[in-house]
């Protein structure tokens, strides 16, 4: 065949070498157009892996929620189930059937009254970004649907959530045409606060979303408050104002951490939960995974019913084709692990952050943002910023290997800054120890530079008072000296995307 032989190896038989592919590359390798030219799988192999030896390394991305590592044993099924599509059903339904025994154990997980003849009703996704997508969506059409009924104008829905709702809510908002009303923050109090909430609650509320483990501190919000407060007002208004919970990562922490907090199903106004499988679910980039708790939840209209691919299927995803592969994997881990497994693992990523916590604190220059119960994750500010900032703390760990993102917070607290480290299954005590000496030196080598700070808030919006040689001196608030500096910062950092995630 003709494509067979053009991208056979002329010279059959010669060793994979890097100066054998580096033949194939004397011009560069074209990045916008498809090249002209076939070469040899092996050199195109090894010219790829060239290039991404200059990515960072995994483990050591402390940014990313997202797993890293899973055992050799589940590598191996995810590499057989590669060219699966999941939604052949009809061709693959053992697959199918995986899925619905995930949904099924995630919704008992969260306390779904489910009948025992009963099968929940959730679907896996790409991650709870499209988990997010379509439990809006399904809020959006139920109270259309209930608005039209009643009469009522139905073209101006909102949501409520606190400013630190991940970007995946603003992407909702803007795509599916629903206004995003955010609880503003404080300094020191870093979640939605349920009583600003249910305040912003009016008859255009499709529902609130609360985040078990907010993305820029891991911090639960208070689900069972806001369902106190919420049920409260739905009687006093005749509305029906429901809650969904973006358990993103807080969905495979808490039922194994803290079992006896109230945030799921057992919260009557709960009425849709998502997670992200391949956070705390421990399987890698990209399952994740939305829960309902009954079928009045999911407006049946939004469910397409397929046949052509030998039998009724019913979908309810963003995507058609997707891989089968995160799928089994966890399932794997469901299997592998059970709820004994993920509590074990969950215990551990608790005690290394701890120690990274209380190793931070000793360094005597940080203030802890995070909280004991959450996600574990360390967050943490610089006490003085006078001179320089975590942005060049972040920037001098990645020279040691570290990827710690330094990020400043949502709209009220926009001047608090700071570093976060989540802790994954595979991040170690000595990795963390590692981590802790990597920061002092760090921060010892900033005490030997100039400041950065002084040279780059020329600009500051400042006070001038005269001192007492009757000159005038400039005179900044600690507030407004952070604020200029997080401006500073964010203008140099706004179009990396790297952030957090
Ligand atoms: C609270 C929260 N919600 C949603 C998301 C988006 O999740 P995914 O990356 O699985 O789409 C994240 C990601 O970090 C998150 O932290």
């Amino acid at each position: 065949m003709v494509i067979a032989s053009a991208t056979r190896d002329p010279e059959a038989g010669e060793t994979l070498s890097c100066t054998f592919a580096s033949r194939y590359v004397r011009d560069p390798v074209p990045k916008f157009k498809m090249p002209v030219r076939s070469i040899p799988k092996d050199a195109a192999y090894q010219i790829i892996k060239d290039e991404l030896m200059l990515d960072g390394a995994p483990r050591l991305n402390l940014a990313s929620f997202v797993t890293t590592w899973m055992e050799p044993e589940c590598d191996k099924l995810i590499m057989d189930s590669l060219n699966k599509n999941y939604v052949d059903m009809d061709e693959y339904p053992v697959t199918t059937e995986l899925q619905n025994r995930c949904v099924n154990m995630i919704a008992h997980l969260y306390h779904a009254p489910i009948e025992d003849d009963e099968g929940a009703v959730g679907v896996g996704t790409v991650g709870s970004s499209e988990a997010i997508m379509l439990a809006g969506l399904a809020f959006k059409r139920k109270w259309q649907t209930k608005r039209k009924a009643e009469g009522k104008p139905y073209d101006n829905p909102n949501i409520v959530t606190g400013a630190n709702v991940q970007v995946c809510w603003e992407k909702f908002a803007r795509y599916f045409e629903v206004e995003l009303k955010e609880v503003k923050l404080s300094e020191g109090y870093y979640v939605m606060d349920p009583v600003k909430a249910v305040e912003m609650v009016d008859e255009n509320t499709i529902c609130v979303a609360a985040i078990l483990g907010s993305t820029l501190t891991g911090e639960f919000e208070d689900v069972q408050l806001l369902n106190e407060l919420l049920t409260k007002k739905n009687k006093e208004s005749g509305w029906d104002t429901p809650i969904h919970v973006d358990a993103a990562s807080g969905g495979f922490i808490a039922p194994f951490l803290y079992p006896d907090l109230e945030w799921d199903f057992r919260v009557p106004l709960v009425k849709s939960i998502n997670v992200s499988g391949h956070k705390y679910g421990l399987v890698y980039p990209g399952v994740g995974w939305v829960v309902w708790r009954s079928k009045e939840d999911l407006p049946e209209d939004l469910v397409f019913h397929i046949n052509y691919l030998g039998s009724d299927q019913p979908t309810f995803t963003l995507n058609f084709s997707k891989g089968s592969s995160q799928i089994i994997a966890q399932y794997y881990q469901f299997i592998r692990l059970g709820f004994e497994g993920y509590q074990n693992i969950m215990r551990n990523c608790v005690e290394n952050a701890k120690i990274l916590k209380e190793g931070i604190e000793k360094t005597g220059r940080f203030n802890i943002v995070s909280k004991d119960v959450g996600v574990p994750l360390v967050a943490f500010s610089l006490k003085d910023s006078s001179e320089h900032t975590v942005f060049e703390i972040s920037d001098h760990l990645r020279r040691f290997g570290w990827i710690v993102p330094a990020y400043t917070m949502p709209a009220d607290a926009q001047h608090i800054v700071v570093l976060r480290v989540v802790i994954r299954e595979d991040f170690s005590r000595s990795l963390a120890e590692r981590l802790v000496s990597d920061i002092e030196k760090v921060v010892n080598l900033l005490d030997t530079l100039p400041s950065t700070v002084h040279a780059s808030t020329t600009s500051a919006h400042v006070t001038a008072v005269t001192n007492e040689t009757g000159d005038k001196v400039v005179k900044k608030s600690a507030m407004e000296t952070q604020a200029e500096i997080a401006r500073y910062w964010r203008g140099l950092v706004k179009d990396k995307r790297t952030g957090v995630c």
